[in-house]
């Protein structure tokens, strides 16, 4: 079964599937972007990811491409022509093609739209939770608007390479004051010596993770209580359990920060119990 890609209304190989060279994505990162999870089938929490697409489309003043219910079925039907069961679904809506100038394009310029599948494999995520993931601590340095999902991603790039490099999975993104943000393409949590979750306010600092909003419902399943505000690396290093929330990795145990254990260096008991119960709360939808 060959890959296909969605690209501006027409389902192409995915090979051969590619944007004009005056996409202002392409040039300027003028876009933004959502990654769905596909589970068993299901898209998880979609609903969430374009509202979500929608606020970020809004906060830059482009255009949705298609009509919502029609990118839907795009999404499904980008899902099923590449027979994925589990994986991610990914879209990406610049501000279209244009002759470059960095003001914005003159209007009636259609807003570009790229939908790709692939699959993954849940029994690899499943390994990983089980034995848990390191993560290092970078300095924040990007932008003030990190709550819009755009494909500006460069700080992002650099600090997960350097996290690769280091042997760890993901990289924090600290303020100077010692505050963890979040992650370069997940959110951050510490279960605290009191048992509650903490994680940073979701304000202009950090992306509202739409994993992070499902599991405020988890946990209030499970009885667990959540503060919302932030937390330093040394707190951090000495919580009870640390780990990280996206749809690329649900929720993921941190067993090591910047190369001290977090507690006694094994996956906590909250993590795996918010992992397990994940699902029975997020929203799926039949692809
Ligand atoms: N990243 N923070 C950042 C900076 C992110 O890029 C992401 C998602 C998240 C978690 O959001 P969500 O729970 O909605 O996936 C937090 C996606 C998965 C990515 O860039 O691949």
């Amino acid at each position: 079964m060959p890959r296909t890609a969605y690209v501006n209304g027409r389902n192409v190989a995915h090979r051969d599937a590619s944007v004009h060279v005056e996409d202002r994505g392409y040039q300027f990162a003028d876009g933004v972007y959502e990654v769905c999870e596909v589970s068993r089938g299901h898209l998880i929490d979609m609903a969430g990811h374009l509202d979500r697409l929608d606020r970020s489309l809004t906060e830059l003043a482009i255009g949705w491409p298609l009509a919502r219910g029609a990118l839907e079925f795009v999404m499904g039907e980008v899902v099923r022509r590449n027979r994925v069961h589990d994986g991610l679904v990914y879209v990406q809506v610049t501000r279209g093609v244009a002759r470059r100038d960095h003001v914005f394009p003159p209007a009636g310029t259609r807003p570009a739209l790229v939908v790709t599948a692939k699959s993954t494999d849940p029994a690899l995520s499943a390994r990983r939770a089980e034995s848990g993931i390191a993560v290092i601590t970078v300095p924040e340095n990007r932008w003030d608007r990190v709550d819009i999902k755009t494909v500006g991603l460069l700080p992002n790039v650099l600090a997960r390479q350097k996290a690769k490099e280091a042997g760890a999975y993901e990289a924090w993104f600290v303020d100077p004051d010692g505050t963890v943000k979040e992650g370069a393409a997940t959110n951050a949590w510490i279960v605290s010596r009191e048992g509650r979750l903490v994680t940073r306010p979701a304000d202009h600092g950090i992306l509202r993770g739409i994993t992070r909003t499902t599991l405020f419902e988890v946990a209030g399943r499970l009885g667990l209580q959540i503060e919302e505000r932030g937390f330093t690396v040394d707190e951090a290093k000495s919580a009870r359990e640390a780990f990280l929330t996206s749809a690329t990795s649900t929720v993921m145990p941190v067993v090591s920060i910047d190369g001290s254990p977090v507690a006694n260096g094994h996956p906590g008991s909250v993590a795996l119990s918010l992992r397990a119960a994940f699902f029975d709360v997020a929203e799926k939808r039949l692809a």
